[in-house]
């Protein structure tokens, strides 16, 4: 029995609807384990802007320190008229808590279900046994180094953007990879282009002295190119990637495919803070707004379902109530039902408040 805080940031497009699903799985959980749960929601991205004047407000900010853990939707609309930065751009809100609470690894877990093979455009004797995790280094990189501009010179216009990391930087991140390596099959494989680039031959470094400290988990390094070649020629051969911020970014959408659906994929920010329970993080199903499907019954809820679990096992320490959540989405997928993603000959397509509901009366079998 414990007592918990968290934050809930539904955000735009799908955000609210998937994030609904995953708070009533979460009451469930709740009751059933006997735990007090505050959720505290607030606006973020788009719908902060318009209320707000800004992507996330301080106050919004002082919430989220406050929590063990932040449960986050998605943000963004259709039109990128500002850059990222911008406070009026709905990313900035994702920069602001990845730099201001310094989530600097972020993990994406991917897992194929057997039953779930043949909705991707993949073939399923490539995709069975894949059980991957990528960890992405969040608050570093070219994604905040500066000078980053468009500017003016005697020549005419030029931009420049900076690929800057520090050891240190990239040590804790190569640590948390060798760590969660210790949990599942002993294998990092640290992405990366020292081929040309000078902050990959210091990630190299960096990552060939860690591993010293880990002699029980085996290092390969891969040049980011070979390693987006792997990833559809020899997935279930990886175990834990790790790599830096943009090639992170470029690789996960890339590895999200394996799993058939964006729909099925969590995500987890982990910062330094720890929490009476575990470590302070971020919580965030890796689909995005899609506003094309917004309020129309057909996200899948699934994702945000199984990143309330990450938020369970890494923030509240709930490792049994995490297993629970998991093993009852894939009952239902296993019984059949499927969201307008992952359509499927002879398989019933339901909708968002359906699909959470089926995992609700899953978790509630299993207590019999
Ligand atoms: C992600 C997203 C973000 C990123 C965008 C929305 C800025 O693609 O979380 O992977 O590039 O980090
Ligand atoms: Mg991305």
């Amino acid at each position: 029995m414990g007592n918990y805080t968290i934050a809930v940031l539904p955000g735009d497009g799908i955000g609210p609807e998937v994030v609904e699903q995953a708070l009533r799985v979460l009451q469930v959980v709740a009751d059933r384990y006997g735990h007090t749960i505050t959720t505290q929601k607030a606006l973020v991205g788009l719908a902060a802007i318009e209320a707000e004047g800004e992507a996330i407000s301080d106050a919004t900010m002082e919430l989220c320190k406050r929590s063990d853990a932040i449960l986050f939707g998605a943000v963004g609309g259709t039109q990128h008229t500002t850059g990222p930065r911008s406070k009026v751009s709905p990313e900035s809100a994702l920069f602001r808590l990845r730099k201001e609470l310094e989530l600097f690894a972020n993990l994406r877990p991917i897992r194929t279900v057997e039953a779930l093979l043949n909705t991707s455009t993949i073939k399923a004797e490539v995709l069975r046994g894949v059980d991957m995790v990528v960890v992405r280094e969040l608050t570093g990189g070219i994604y905040f180094g500066q000078p980053s501009e468009i500017r003016e010179t005697e020549h005419g216009t030029e931009a420049i953007d900076t690929l800057i990391y520090s050891e240190g930087e990239i040590e804790r991140i190569v640590r948390m990879a060798f760590e969660l390596a210790r949990g599942r099959r002993k294998h990092v494989t640290s992405v990366d282009k020292a081929n040309v680039l000078s902050s990959s031959r210091l990630w190299r470094r960096v990552a060939d002295r860690v591993a010293q400290e880990y002699p029980d988990v085996k290092l390969e390094h891969l040049l980011v190119d070979a390693c987006s070649m792997h990833l559809i020629r020899r997935p279930a051969s990886f175990d834990v990637i790790v790599t830096e911020n943009m090639f992170g970014d470029i690789l996960t959408d890339e590895a999200s495919m394996l799993a058939g659906s964006m729909g099925m994929l969590p995500s987890a920010s982990l910062g330094t803070r720890k929490t009476a329970y575990g470590t302070f993080g971020f919580y965030e199903p890796i689909h995005g707004t899609a506003p094309d499907i917004a309020g129309q019954e057909k996200a899948n809820p699934l994702a945000a379902i199984l990143t309330l679990a990450l938020l369970l096992r890494y923030s509240l320490g709930l490792t049994r109530e995490a297993a629970a959540i998991e093993a009852a989405v894939e009952a239902v997928i296993n019984a059949g039902y499927r969201t307008e993603d992952l359509r499927e000959e002879g398989k019933a397509v339901i909708g968002t408040k359906e699909m959470g509901r089926q995992v609700v009366e899953a978790l509630a079998r299993q207590q019999g």
